[in-house]
């Protein structure tokens, strides 16, 4: 498959207008992306847990306009947003050759998120996959899609971010071509289909907040410093095996191994960051803190409660239903005391985006 399977056909319809209205959720990498090449095929594979409470809803109106500019609004939790509008300038450029309509319609984006937008969680991930659902939602109301709606939507998605590919199915997805998994693909995610082991189901993700500032770095540029990282070849290699081993734990329940593979790409991940030039640290002392913490409770308890972070200081706490009660308590009891005012949220394994 190449980029050429995704062009959609010229389109020939008179629809004026119309109005289309999707909810797409955030992920949580458990083997990360980070490296990526052109066109934003990554250096390596990664694979993610679908989220169900942190979700951006987007609605996207569109009505037949003269001239060949592309134009758009954006309506950001109700309120008009000229910040975000080079960044979605830049996602219709990369995607006009699969869209043949973007530039016969204005578009007005309405988009909201249920998270707290200053909380240091990207919306990248909710946001583009939203997007990239509605836009191929107008192509099947224009009569040009008729299969493969999910793979096309996550293409596109992942023309817009990264990680967005992977969050519009649930509750496991893998994007980046590896040997493991093998309808896997640099182009879209791909649901995880092997039997996954009951331990992970409703696996829970508390999300601490630790730092709700801008990060220093994004990750756009994070990305761009592992050309020429002196351990880019053996990192992306060491993603590969992961993957691997992931895929047998998946399927044997086995929650310490889990945690070994999830804690040991969340610090890897940072290490990368640490060791390149110009090297940075998005974690903060209190994200360390947590860390012990979690150590320490796990050492006491036997809890399988683990960790696992984004490109950002907030830690994800990660653990099996069955632990809920008992790792809810440890959270209230010993980390919300290094969350920046005390904020969390709850979330939970889910199944990806919605039409509404
Ligand atoms: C650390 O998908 O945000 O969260 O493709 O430049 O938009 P762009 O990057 P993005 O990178 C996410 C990196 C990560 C790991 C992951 O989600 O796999």
């Amino acid at each position: 498959m190449t980029d050429e399977t995704f062009r959609l056909e010229a389109y020939n319809s008179n629809i004026e207008s119309g109005r289309v209205k999707w909810a797409s959720p955030s992920n949580i990498a458990l083997i990360k992306y980070w490296g990526k090449r052109e066109q934003q095929i990554p250096e390596n594979p990664s694979i993610s847990f679908t989220l169900s409470e942190c979700k951006t809803i987007t609605e996207v109106s569109f009505s037949k306009k003269e001239g060949n500019n592309f134009s758009f609004d954006v309506i950001f939790e109700g309120v008009k947003n000229e910040a975000f509008k080079p960044k979605i300038q830049t996602f219709f450029e990369r995607i006009e050759p699969y869209m043949p309509f973007l530039r016969d319609y204005h578009f007005t984006i309405e988009t909201s998120n249920t998270f707290p937008h200053s909380s240091g969680i990207a919306s990248s991930a909710s946001g583009m996959s939203a997007l990239a659902l509605c836009l191929m939602e107008i192509a099947k109301d224009l009569g040009i899609v008729e299969q493969d709606f999910n793979q096309k939507a996550s293409f596109l998605a992942r023309l817009g971010s990264g990680s967005a590919c992977r969050s519009v199915e649930g509750p496991l997805v893998v994007w980046g071509e590896n040997d493991t998994v093998s309808n896997s693909s640099n182009l879209f995610g791909v649901k995880y289909e092997a039997e996954v082991h009951s331990n992970f189901k409703n696996y829970r993700d508390t999300i601490l907040l630790v730092d709700k500032g801008e990060k220093q770095v994004s990750s756009t540029v994070g990305h761009k410093l592992m050309f020429g990282h002196p351990f880019a070849q053996e990192r992306f290699q060491q993603a590969h095996k992961n993957l691997a081993d992931l895929d047998k734990v998946l399927q044997s329940g086995d929650l310490s191994e889990f945690n070994k593979i999830v804690e040991s790409e969340a610090l890897t991940l940072h290490a990368m960051m640490m060791t390149s030039m110009p090297y940075f640290i998005l974690m903060k002392p209190n994200t360390l803190e947590i860390i012990n913490k979690i150590w320490q409770f796990r050492e006491e308890t036997g809890s399988k409660v683990c960790f696992t972070l984004d490109a950002g200081a907030n830690v994800h706490v990660l653990y099996p239903d069955a632990e809920a009660d008992k790792v809810l308590d440890f959270i209230k009891t010993q980390l919300v005391a290094y969350c920046q005012n005390g904020h969390y949220i709850c979330d939970t394994v889910g199944f990806g985006a919605e039409k509404l």
